[in-house]
Protein backbone atom coordinates (compact mmCIF):
# COMPACT_ATOMS: atom_id res chain seq x y z
CA UNK A 1 0.00 0.00 0.00
CA UNK A 2 1.10 3.64 -1.32
CA UNK A 3 1.83 6.28 1.87
CA UNK A 4 -1.23 8.63 2.47
CA UNK A 5 -0.88 12.60 1.82
CA UNK A 6 1.33 13.43 4.81
CA UNK A 7 -0.45 15.55 7.45
CA UNK A 8 2.22 18.38 7.44
CA UNK A 9 1.26 19.49 3.77
CA UNK A 10 -2.86 19.75 4.75
CA UNK A 11 -4.41 22.50 5.80
CA UNK A 12 -8.09 22.83 7.29
CA UNK A 13 -9.64 26.08 6.66
CA UNK A 14 -11.72 27.41 9.93
CA UNK A 15 -15.67 27.35 9.07
CA UNK A 16 -16.30 30.99 9.93
CA UNK A 17 -13.53 31.93 6.86
CA UNK A 18 -14.84 29.11 4.83
CA UNK A 19 -18.34 31.00 4.81
CA UNK A 20 -16.91 34.55 4.69
CA UNK A 21 -14.55 33.51 1.50
CA UNK A 22 -17.71 31.88 -0.11
CA UNK A 23 -19.82 35.28 0.59
CA UNK A 24 -17.21 37.21 -0.73
CA UNK A 25 -17.32 35.40 -4.07
CA UNK A 26 -20.93 35.62 -3.88
CA UNK A 27 -21.09 39.02 -3.71
CA UNK A 28 -19.57 39.32 -7.06
CA UNK A 29 -21.34 38.81 -10.44
CA UNK A 30 -21.65 35.45 -12.39
CA UNK A 31 -18.82 35.31 -15.22
CA UNK A 32 -19.18 32.54 -17.98
CA UNK A 33 -15.59 30.50 -17.44
CA UNK A 34 -15.01 32.11 -20.99
CA UNK A 35 -14.51 35.65 -19.29
CA UNK A 36 -12.01 34.43 -16.79
CA UNK A 37 -9.06 33.72 -19.43
CA UNK A 38 -8.93 37.69 -19.33
CA UNK A 39 -5.91 38.62 -16.56
CA UNK A 40 -7.73 41.78 -15.47
CA UNK A 41 -10.73 39.86 -14.82
CA UNK A 42 -8.53 37.50 -12.86
CA UNK A 43 -6.91 40.07 -10.99
CA UNK A 44 -10.14 42.10 -10.39
CA UNK A 45 -11.93 38.51 -8.29
CA UNK A 46 -9.11 38.37 -6.23
CA UNK A 47 -8.74 42.17 -5.71
CA UNK A 48 -12.76 41.83 -4.69
CA UNK A 49 -12.41 38.32 -2.59
CA UNK A 50 -9.33 39.25 -0.71
CA UNK A 51 -10.24 43.06 -0.32
CA UNK A 52 -13.54 41.61 1.81
CA UNK A 53 -11.37 39.33 3.94
CA UNK A 54 -7.85 40.21 3.69
CA UNK A 55 -6.09 38.19 7.16
CA UNK A 56 -8.21 35.14 5.93
CA UNK A 57 -7.52 35.27 2.61
CA UNK A 58 -3.81 36.02 3.11
CA UNK A 59 -3.26 33.52 6.12
CA UNK A 60 -4.65 30.39 3.68
CA UNK A 61 -2.64 31.69 1.11
CA UNK A 62 0.70 31.74 2.91
CA UNK A 63 -0.17 28.43 4.54
CA UNK A 64 -0.64 26.98 0.89
CA UNK A 65 3.15 28.79 -0.48
CA UNK A 66 4.93 27.42 2.69
CA UNK A 67 3.47 23.76 2.01
CA UNK A 68 4.47 23.61 -1.19
CA UNK A 69 7.80 24.55 -0.65
CA UNK A 70 8.17 21.30 1.51
CA UNK A 71 8.02 17.81 0.37
CA UNK A 72 5.90 16.69 -1.36
CA UNK A 73 5.57 19.96 -2.93
CA UNK A 74 1.52 20.35 -2.91
CA UNK A 75 -0.58 21.07 -0.20
CA UNK A 76 -4.27 19.26 0.64
CA UNK A 77 -6.97 22.41 1.53
CA UNK A 78 -9.96 20.71 3.46
CA UNK A 79 -13.13 22.79 4.34
CA UNK A 80 -13.45 25.52 2.30
CA UNK A 81 -17.07 26.61 0.55
CA UNK A 82 -17.09 26.82 -3.42
CA UNK A 83 -19.39 29.42 -4.96
CA UNK A 84 -20.87 28.29 -8.18
CA UNK A 85 -19.52 30.39 -10.02
CA UNK A 86 -15.99 29.42 -9.24
CA UNK A 87 -15.08 32.97 -8.79
CA UNK A 88 -13.31 31.50 -5.15
CA UNK A 89 -11.28 29.15 -7.22
CA UNK A 90 -9.95 31.78 -9.72
CA UNK A 91 -9.38 33.88 -7.01
CA UNK A 92 -7.46 31.49 -4.76
CA UNK A 93 -5.39 30.60 -8.05
CA UNK A 94 -4.60 34.12 -8.97
CA UNK A 95 -2.77 34.79 -5.88
CA UNK A 96 -0.15 32.51 -7.30
CA UNK A 97 0.01 33.57 -10.79
CA UNK A 98 -1.91 34.19 -14.19
CA UNK A 99 -4.53 31.34 -14.60
CA UNK A 100 -3.22 30.18 -18.60
CA UNK A 101 -5.24 27.56 -20.66
CA UNK A 102 -5.61 25.64 -24.14
CA UNK A 103 -7.31 28.32 -26.40
CA UNK A 104 -11.15 28.31 -25.35
CA UNK A 105 -12.63 25.16 -26.89
CA UNK A 106 -15.82 23.48 -24.56
CA UNK A 107 -15.71 21.20 -23.30
CA UNK A 108 -12.17 19.81 -23.46
CA UNK A 109 -10.64 22.95 -22.92
CA UNK A 110 -11.85 25.96 -20.78
CA UNK A 111 -10.39 28.39 -18.48
CA UNK A 112 -11.03 26.75 -15.54
CA UNK A 113 -11.18 23.12 -16.95
CA UNK A 114 -13.52 20.44 -15.94
CA UNK A 115 -12.03 16.97 -15.60
CA UNK A 116 -14.46 14.45 -16.72
CA UNK A 117 -13.83 10.93 -17.51
CA UNK A 118 -15.35 11.50 -20.84
CA UNK A 119 -12.58 13.79 -21.69
CA UNK A 120 -9.19 12.36 -20.61
CA UNK A 121 -7.17 11.19 -23.11
CA UNK A 122 -6.86 7.16 -24.20
CA UNK A 123 -2.81 5.99 -23.69
CA UNK A 124 -1.72 4.13 -27.07
CA UNK A 125 -0.17 2.05 -24.60
CA UNK A 126 -3.40 1.05 -22.89
CA UNK A 127 -5.28 2.99 -20.28
CA UNK A 128 -5.36 6.17 -19.89
CA UNK A 129 -2.84 9.38 -20.47
CA UNK A 130 -3.76 10.37 -16.97
CA UNK A 131 -3.21 7.15 -15.25
CA UNK A 132 0.65 7.62 -15.77
CA UNK A 133 2.84 9.87 -13.42
CA UNK A 134 3.04 12.91 -15.17
CA UNK A 135 4.02 16.70 -14.87
CA UNK A 136 1.17 18.61 -16.90
CA UNK A 137 2.27 21.03 -20.20
CA UNK A 138 5.02 19.45 -20.85
CA UNK A 139 4.37 20.39 -24.96
CA UNK A 140 4.68 23.87 -23.89
CA UNK A 141 7.95 25.94 -24.21
CA UNK A 142 7.90 26.53 -20.54
CA UNK A 143 5.78 24.18 -18.55
CA UNK A 144 3.57 26.12 -15.72
CA UNK A 145 4.78 26.19 -12.36
CA UNK A 146 1.70 25.36 -10.35
CA UNK A 147 -1.65 23.15 -10.71
CA UNK A 148 -4.53 23.53 -8.84
CA UNK A 149 -7.70 21.33 -8.42
CA UNK A 150 -10.75 20.90 -6.79
CA UNK A 151 -13.10 17.57 -6.46
CA UNK A 152 -16.64 18.92 -7.72
CA UNK A 153 -17.49 15.06 -7.20
CA UNK A 154 -15.76 12.25 -6.14
CA UNK A 155 -16.12 8.51 -7.99
CA UNK A 156 -18.93 6.53 -6.19
CA UNK A 157 -16.83 3.46 -6.65
CA UNK A 158 -13.71 5.32 -4.99
CA UNK A 159 -11.31 5.11 -8.34
CA UNK A 160 -9.51 7.99 -9.32
CA UNK A 161 -7.33 8.42 -6.38
CA UNK A 162 -4.37 10.51 -6.78
CA UNK A 163 -1.12 10.15 -6.84
CA UNK A 164 1.69 12.50 -6.01
CA UNK A 165 5.43 11.62 -6.79
CA UNK A 166 8.44 14.40 -5.60
CA UNK A 167 11.26 15.50 -7.14
CA UNK A 168 13.89 14.49 -4.35
CA UNK A 169 11.72 11.04 -4.39
CA UNK A 170 12.38 10.53 -8.15
CA UNK A 171 15.90 11.32 -7.67
CA UNK A 172 16.87 9.16 -4.78
CA UNK A 173 14.96 6.62 -6.63
CA UNK A 174 16.77 7.10 -10.15
CA UNK A 175 20.19 7.02 -8.02
CA UNK A 176 19.86 4.15 -5.61
CA UNK A 177 18.03 2.07 -8.28
CA UNK A 178 19.77 3.12 -11.99
CA UNK A 179 22.69 4.69 -10.06
CA UNK A 180 24.35 7.91 -10.24
CA UNK A 181 25.49 7.82 -14.13
CA UNK A 182 21.68 8.05 -15.43
CA UNK A 183 21.16 10.19 -13.15
CA UNK A 184 23.55 12.33 -14.43
CA UNK A 185 22.47 11.56 -17.92
CA UNK A 186 18.71 12.35 -17.30
CA UNK A 187 20.31 15.41 -15.80
CA UNK A 188 22.78 16.36 -18.65
CA UNK A 189 21.18 15.23 -22.03
CA UNK A 190 18.33 16.59 -23.09
CA UNK A 191 15.58 15.42 -24.60
CA UNK A 192 12.83 16.56 -27.38
CA UNK A 193 9.68 17.48 -26.26
CA UNK A 194 6.44 17.65 -29.39
CA UNK A 195 5.38 21.33 -28.88
CA UNK A 196 1.33 21.75 -28.63
CA UNK A 197 -0.13 22.86 -31.97
CA UNK A 198 -1.86 25.49 -30.26
CA UNK A 199 1.27 26.79 -28.98
CA UNK A 200 3.20 26.85 -32.31
CA UNK A 201 4.40 23.10 -32.89
CA UNK A 202 8.12 22.54 -33.12
CA UNK A 203 10.26 20.68 -31.09
CA UNK A 204 11.94 21.53 -27.29
CA UNK A 205 15.08 20.04 -26.02
CA UNK A 206 15.26 20.07 -22.67
CA UNK A 207 16.28 17.07 -19.82
CA UNK A 208 14.02 14.95 -17.91
CA UNK A 209 15.71 16.51 -14.52
CA UNK A 210 17.59 19.10 -12.76
CA UNK A 211 18.81 19.03 -9.51
CA UNK A 212 15.38 20.86 -8.48
CA UNK A 213 12.58 19.68 -11.08
CA UNK A 214 11.40 17.37 -13.38
CA UNK A 215 9.72 17.33 -16.90
CA UNK A 216 7.81 14.12 -17.60
CA UNK A 217 5.59 13.36 -19.79
CA UNK A 218 6.30 9.77 -22.02
CA UNK A 219 4.02 10.67 -24.23
CA UNK A 220 5.34 13.94 -25.08
CA UNK A 221 8.73 12.92 -26.33
CA UNK A 222 7.46 9.92 -28.02
CA UNK A 223 5.08 12.20 -30.32
CA UNK A 224 8.48 14.34 -31.07
CA UNK A 225 10.68 11.33 -31.75
CA UNK A 226 7.58 10.16 -34.06
CA UNK A 227 8.11 13.18 -36.24
CA UNK A 228 11.21 12.15 -37.24
CA UNK A 229 12.77 15.16 -36.57
CA UNK A 230 14.90 13.93 -33.73
CA UNK A 231 16.52 10.89 -32.47
CA UNK A 232 18.38 9.69 -29.22
CA UNK A 233 20.92 7.49 -28.66
CA UNK A 234 20.15 3.77 -27.49
CA UNK A 235 21.44 4.36 -24.04
CA UNK A 236 19.17 7.72 -23.73
CA UNK A 237 16.50 5.33 -24.77
CA UNK A 238 16.70 2.65 -22.42
CA UNK A 239 17.35 5.18 -19.80
CA UNK A 240 13.80 6.17 -20.48
CA UNK A 241 12.60 3.26 -20.31
CA UNK A 242 13.99 2.66 -16.71
CA UNK A 243 13.25 6.10 -15.63
CA UNK A 244 9.72 5.46 -16.41
CA UNK A 245 9.64 2.14 -15.11
CA UNK A 246 11.08 3.46 -11.47
CA UNK A 247 8.65 6.22 -11.01
CA UNK A 248 5.73 4.15 -11.74
CA UNK A 249 6.95 1.80 -9.11
CA UNK A 250 8.20 3.78 -6.61
CA UNK A 251 6.73 3.11 -3.15
CA UNK A 252 7.42 6.59 -2.31
CA UNK A 253 4.43 7.41 -4.24
CA UNK A 254 1.34 8.91 -2.31
CA UNK A 255 -1.71 8.09 -2.72
CA UNK A 256 -5.38 9.57 -1.44
CA UNK A 257 -8.80 10.24 -2.43
CA UNK A 258 -10.15 13.77 -2.69
CA UNK A 259 -13.32 14.59 -1.69
CA UNK A 260 -15.92 16.81 -2.50
CA UNK A 261 -15.06 20.31 -1.59
CA UNK A 262 -11.24 19.71 -0.98
CA UNK A 263 -8.50 21.60 -2.81
CA UNK A 264 -5.16 20.51 -4.27
CA UNK A 265 -2.38 22.54 -4.95
CA UNK A 266 0.98 21.48 -6.39
CA UNK A 267 4.18 22.38 -7.68
CA UNK A 268 4.34 21.65 -11.62
CA UNK A 269 8.01 22.00 -11.25
CA UNK A 270 8.67 19.56 -8.35
CA UNK A 271 6.56 17.08 -8.18
CA UNK A 272 4.86 14.15 -11.08
CA UNK A 273 0.84 12.75 -10.52
CA UNK A 274 -1.85 10.39 -11.93
CA UNK A 275 -4.97 9.40 -11.08
CA UNK A 276 -5.92 5.40 -10.53
CA UNK A 277 -8.12 3.98 -12.96
CA UNK A 278 -11.80 4.53 -13.26
CA UNK A 279 -14.83 2.22 -14.38
CA UNK A 280 -15.84 3.36 -18.13
CA UNK A 281 -19.30 4.80 -17.85
CA UNK A 282 -20.04 4.09 -14.69
CA UNK A 283 -18.66 7.26 -13.05
CA UNK A 284 -19.98 10.98 -12.93
CA UNK A 285 -16.82 11.76 -11.25
CA UNK A 286 -15.79 15.54 -11.67
CA UNK A 287 -12.93 18.00 -10.76
CA UNK A 288 -11.97 21.53 -12.06
CA UNK A 289 -8.35 22.10 -12.72
CA UNK A 290 -6.58 25.28 -13.35
CA UNK A 291 -2.71 26.19 -14.44
CA UNK A 292 -0.84 28.72 -13.05
CA UNK A 293 1.88 31.38 -14.95
CA UNK A 294 3.87 31.90 -11.51
CA UNK A 295 4.18 36.08 -11.78
FE1 LIG B 1 -2.11 16.01 -15.38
Amino acid sequence: MLPPFPETGKIEVPSELARELCAAAERLPLYENREFYSPALQMHVLDQICGDCRDGFDWLINLIRDRMAEQPYCALVYGLQFDEGNRLFVALNRAFGELVARPYEKPRAQLVHYIEPATDIPSSRGGRESERLHTDTADWETPVEFISMVCVRADPDGGGRSRVLDIDSVRDEVKNQLGAEILELLEREPVPWQLAAYRGGGLKWRPVLTEHSICWRRYTIDLALDSNLARLSRRMLASLDAFEEVVSTSARTIEFLMREGELLFSDNRRTIHARTPITEGASDRLMIRSWIRAC
